[in-house]
C-alpha cells in the first residue's frame, strides 16, 4: 500500500526500499525485546552508515549520500515505523551535529569529523538542554572559559540521546561570563569528546517510551577542550543550534509519523482479523470511522512534513514550517497511536501487540525538539513578523 501523497523520485524510492528491507531484516524482529530491556544494540550505527543513513544530507566529498531534506525523511520514516529508538538516534545526528559542522564548521573540523560520522565509525550527540534549562535553552548556564589554546568547560547537561555511545556531542556553553543574560548570544559550540579529561557521562535515564535509545545526563568537570574544537564564533552557538534545530523538527515530524504509520497499518489489520459479534471488527463503523480519521491525519502530517522539506530544500526559511510540521505529527502519532490501542482493546494494552509500545514511544515526540507548546510559540510569533 503506498500511502505517499507526493510523487516519489526514483532515488526516493530506492531509498525508501533499501530502509524498508532493512527495517524488516535487522531491527522489526529485535524492537519489543530491545524495548523490553532498554537495550541499545551497538552494532546498527555501523549498520546504518553503511547504508548511507548517517550522513544522508552530507555532500558525497564528505561520503555522504549528497540527498535531499525530502528524501532524508522518507528513510527516517522508514526507521520509525520500525522502532522510533533507532530513528531518534539518525535523526539527531543527521539534523543536529553533523549539520553544525558542515554550516559552521572549520575546513579541519569538517575533514576530522564528517567522513567518519557519514560512515557511522563516530555517532553525534547534541547536548544543549540542562536540568533547569529545557523550554528555556538560552538559561543554560554551562561555563566555557578560555585559558590559553583551550577552553575549560563546567556543567551538567540533561536528556542527551546518545550522550553515553557517541563519539562526539556538539555541546552549547556559556563563554559569556560576565552575568548578564544576553538571551541567545554569548554562548558558544564545542565539539565535546567523550576522551577529554573531565567528561563524565552521569545518570542514564528509565524512561516511559524509546526505551532503546539511550538518554543520559553529562557532566563536565573542569573539562579541557581544544581551542580548535570551538564551532564557528564563539558568541553564536545558541544561533547555530537553533538554526539546527529547524532541521531536527522535520526530523522529529518523520519519526512521529512512522510511529503513526506503523499504528494505523497494525490496526487495519487487526481490525480485519479480529472478530466480534460475529463479524469482524472492520464491519463496525466505530472501527471505520476511527481508521478513517487516523489514516486522514498520517496523510496530513506527511503532506506538510514534504511540503516544508522541499521548501527548506528551495532555500527558504522554515522555522514557522518545520515547528508546524512538528507540532502537527508529533500529535498526530499521540492521537492514533491513542485510537490504535483503543482498537486492540485489552490486547493494546499488553506487550503480546506492538500497539503498546508505539503508544509510549508516541508521547515524547511532544516534548523533545521544543515542546508542543514551544513550537505555536514559535508560530504565534511569526505570525507577528517576530523572530
Ligand atoms: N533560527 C535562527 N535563529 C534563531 C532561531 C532559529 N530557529 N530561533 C531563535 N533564534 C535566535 C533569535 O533570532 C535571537 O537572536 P537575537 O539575539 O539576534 O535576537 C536568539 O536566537 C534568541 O532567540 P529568542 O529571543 O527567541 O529566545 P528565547 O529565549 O525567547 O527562546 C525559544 C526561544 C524558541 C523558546 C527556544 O529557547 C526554544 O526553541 N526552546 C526549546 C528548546 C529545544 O527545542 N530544545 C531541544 C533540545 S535538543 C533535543 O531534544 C535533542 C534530542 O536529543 C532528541
Amino acid at each position: 500500500m503506498s500511502w505517499a501523497l507526493h510523487p516519489l523520485t526514483e532515488e526516493q524510492t530506492e531509498v525508501q526500499k533499501l530502509a524498508r528491507e532493512f527495517a524488516k531484516a535487522e531491527i522489526v524482529p529485535y524492537a519489543a525485546e530491545w524495548d523490553e530491556k532498554a537495550y541499545f544494540e551497538p552494532t546498527l550505527v555501523k549498520k546504518l552508515g553503511e547504508l548511507g543513513f548517517l550522513g544522508m544530507m552530507l555532500p558525497e566529498q564528505y561520503d555522504g549520500l549528497g540527498a535531499d531534506t525530502g528524501t532524508y525523511l522518507i528513510a527516517l520514516e522508514e526507521i520509525a515505523a520500525a522502532d522510533a529508538s533507532v530513528a531518534v538516534l539518525m535523526s539527531v545526528h543527521n539534523s543536529l551535529p553533523t549539520q553544525m559542522i558542515l554550516r559552521y564548521g572549520s575546513e579541519a573540523q569538517k575533514k576530522r569529523f564528517l567522513k567518519p560520522m557519514a560512515r557511522g565509525e563516530i555517532l553525534g550527540a547534541f547536548a544543549l538542554s540542562e536540568p533547569d534549562a529545557g523550554s528555556d535553552a538560552s538559561a543554560l548556564t554551562t561555563q566555557a572559559v578560555k585559558d590559553g589554546d583551550h577552553w575549560v568547560l563546567n556543567g551538567t547537561k540533561a536528556w542527551v540521546t546518545n550522550g553515553n555511545t557517541a563519539g562526539m556531542i556538539m555541546a552549547m556553553a556559556r563563554t559569556d561570563t560576565s552575568g548578564a543574560r544576553k538571551g541567545g548570544r554569548g554562548i558558544g559550540a564545542f565539539i565535546v569528546t567523550p576522551d577529554l579529561p573531565g567528561f563524565k557521562v552521569g545518570k542514564k535515564e528509565d524512561k516511559l517510551g524509546l526505551r532503546a535509545s539511550p538518554t543520559v545526563q553529562l557532566n563536565f568537570d573542569n573539562m579541557r577542550v581544544p581551542a580548535e574544537n570551538l564551532l564557528g564564533d564563539e558568541t553564536q552557538g545558541f544561533i547555530y543550534a537553533m538554526q539546527s534545530l529547524d532541521n531536527g523538527r522535520l526530523g522529529i515530524a518523520a519519526q512521529a509519523i512512522g510511529i503513526a504509520r506503523a499504528a494505523l497499518e497494525h490496526s487495519v489489520a487487526y481490525a480485519a482479523e479480529r472478530k466480534q459479534f460475529g463479524k469482524a471488527i472492520k464491519e463496525f463503523e466505530a472501527i471505520q470511522f476511527k481508521l478513517a480519521d487516523m489514516a486522514m491525519r498520517v496523510a496530513a502530517s506527511r503532506a506538510l512534513l514534504h511540503a516544508a522539506a522541499a521548501a527548506k530544500d528551495r532555500g527558504q526559511s522554515v522555522r514557522q514550517f518545520s515547528s508546524m510540521a512538528k507540532l502537527m505529527a508529533s500529535e498526530t502519532a499521540m492521537w492514533v497511536t491513542t485510537q490504535a490501542v483503543q482498537i486492540f482493546g485489552g490486547y493494546g494494552y499488553v506487550k503480546d501487540y506492538p500497539v503498546e509500545r508505539l503508544f509510549r514511544d508516541a508521547k515524547v515526540t511532544e516534548i523533545y525538539e521544543g515542546t508542543s507548546e514551544i513550537q505555536r510559540i514559535v508560530i504565534a510569533r511569526a505570525l507577528y513578523g517576530q523572530s
